[in-house]
């Protein structure tokens, strides 16, 4: 592995250049240097290398440059980033393009060992059949296998016109891909209008969806144009569609038709030409089964599914998405490092709010942390004593119940602050409650 690795170092200060390629030897690797960008490529293409370490500020073309260069046209070679503090910003926007791991200045020579095992470990191609090559994400951060499927599947949704049905747990990033679906197809251009049906009051839906003429009721003392018409020639994202009541189903089957509404008040219909992209957390098909949501809107809906990853099941994403939100949430400040134990817990942890729990806890971490790195201590209690996920017999609880103790814990903490807790959690208000009642009637 690392000591077969065919390394290049890219850096323009010489002393840099010497130290790195010395410790790579020292492991094993065959090591090459190039003092800026253009030399880079010229070694790249005379021969290819597993891993390319570079530094991230380098007169003229600089080390992003490098890196956008080396996914286009070595997507097989790892790359590691290094960086001062002052540069972290650029190290966050590097992850996004691709890169496997960064390094901040000053490291040690077993910091550096670690990145560079760790990019060669993540990057290693996958079996057959999927690709090694890291997909185009769509400014997702992610290349797991099961985040490859999803950004495939956008990739074939922004080409298509067909309605989206996009499932998956609170937190998954089902708004980001209906974004992701909207900007990189041909209705780019036009406007993208999320309606989230949950919090409209069920006396209100057609109004708000389609409109209403001056006086339609009482109340309307002026026209509304509606969400339809809002989002004409471009894509309308219809939020927690399990929640639609059922004449409010009825009408959206029959725009999903016939692409026309008809204002409240109004006898006119009007063609609207709006792409609808749907996303709920809930089994929308169970529902269907169950007769609580219309069985043909939902198949109108279902006809391009995507399905997100609970983010437990996504492997090594954990750990890029959480470089990536510390250095968010650390702006120009310096980027806390979590300690081997803390990462250790905080993979093993089951992540019911999912990316955004992750993210919050970050912002939260940055904070405690000071600057300095993330201990054990400083994680939540239910993130410190998570079990061990893929070893051992310790723990068959159904998710559910570790869901459930991890609800408690954190309401607990939070001084019984349902709003609070919520918040820790990654969830809206609404699904803890039914968590919670859910845990109540299963006694
Ligand atoms: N792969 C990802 N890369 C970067 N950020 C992500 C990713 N997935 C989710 N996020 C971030 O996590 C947060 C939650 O994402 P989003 O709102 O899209 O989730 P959701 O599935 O719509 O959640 P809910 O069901 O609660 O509405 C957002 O801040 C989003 O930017
Ligand atoms: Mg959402």
């Amino acid at each position: 592995m690392i000591g077969e690795a065919r390394v290049l170092v890219v850096d323009d200060a010489a002393a840099m250049r010497e130290i790195i390629s010395r410790n790579l030897a020292v492991l094993g690797c065959t090591v090459r240097v190039a003092a800026d960008v253009p030399e880079a490529v010229a070694a790249l293409e005379a021969e290819s290398a597993d891993l390319v370490v570079t530094d991230m500020r380098m007169p003229g073309a600089d080390g992003l440059d490098l890196v956008r260069t080396v996914r286009g046209r070595w997507p097989h070679t790892a790359l590691v980033m290094v960086t001062g503090f002052a540069t972290v910003g650029g190290a966050v926007a590097a992850m996004r393009e691709g890169v496997s791991d960064y390094l901040a200045k000053p490291f040690s020579d077993e910091e550096l060992e670690h990145a560079v095992r760790t990019a060669l470990e993540r990057h290693r191609p996958a079996p057959t059949g999927d690709g090694g090559e890291p997909a185009p994400s769509f400014g997702m951060i992610g290349q797991s296998p099961a985040m490859r499927r999803v950004y495939r599947l956008i990739e074939r949704a922004a080409g298509a016109r067909v309605p989206v049905l996009i499932t998956g747990e609170s937190g998954t990033g089902k708004e980001l891909v209906a974004r992701a679906i909207h900007g990189a197809g041909p209705r780019r251009g036009g406007p993208f209008v999320p309606v989230n049906a949950a919090a409209i009051p069920e006396a209100l839906f057609e109004s708000e969806l389609f409109g209403h003429a001056k006086g339609a009721f009482t109340g309307a003392g002026s026209a509304r144009q509606g969400a339809f018409v809002a989002a004409d020639s471009g894509t309308l994202l219809l939020d927690e569609v399990g929640e639609l009541p059922a004449l409010a189903q009825a009408k959206l089957l029959r725009v999903l038709q016939d692409q026309r509404i008809r204002p409240v008040g109004e006898d006119r219909e009007r063609a609207v030409d709006v792409r609808i992209i749907a996303a709920t957390n809930r089994d929308l098909e169970a529902m269907a089964r169950a007769g609580e949501f219309r069985q043909d809107l939902f198949f109108r809906l279902h006809v391009l599914p995507i399905e997100l990853p609970p983010l437990r099941e996504r492997g090594g994403d954990i750990d890029v998405l959480l470089i990536a939100f510390l250095g968010d949430a650390a702006g120009d400040g310096p980027v806390p490092r979590p300690s081997p134990a803390a990462l250790d817990a905080l993979r093993r942890y089951t992540w019911p709010g999912n990316v955004r729990e992750l993210r919050n806890l970050a912002e939260r971490l940055v904070v405690l942390a000071d600057g300095g790195s993330i201990e054990l201590d400083d994680l939540p209690e239910a993130i410190r004593i998570a079990p061990a996920r893929t070893t051992g017999p310790a723990d068959n609880r159904p998710l559910r119940d570790v869901e459930l103790d991890h609800i408690r814990a954190v309401l607990e903490r939070a001084g019984g602050n349902k709003t609070r807790a919520a918040e820790i959690l990654g969830i809206d208000r609404k699904s803890l409650r039914e968590k919670l009642k859910a845990a109540e009637r299963a006694g």
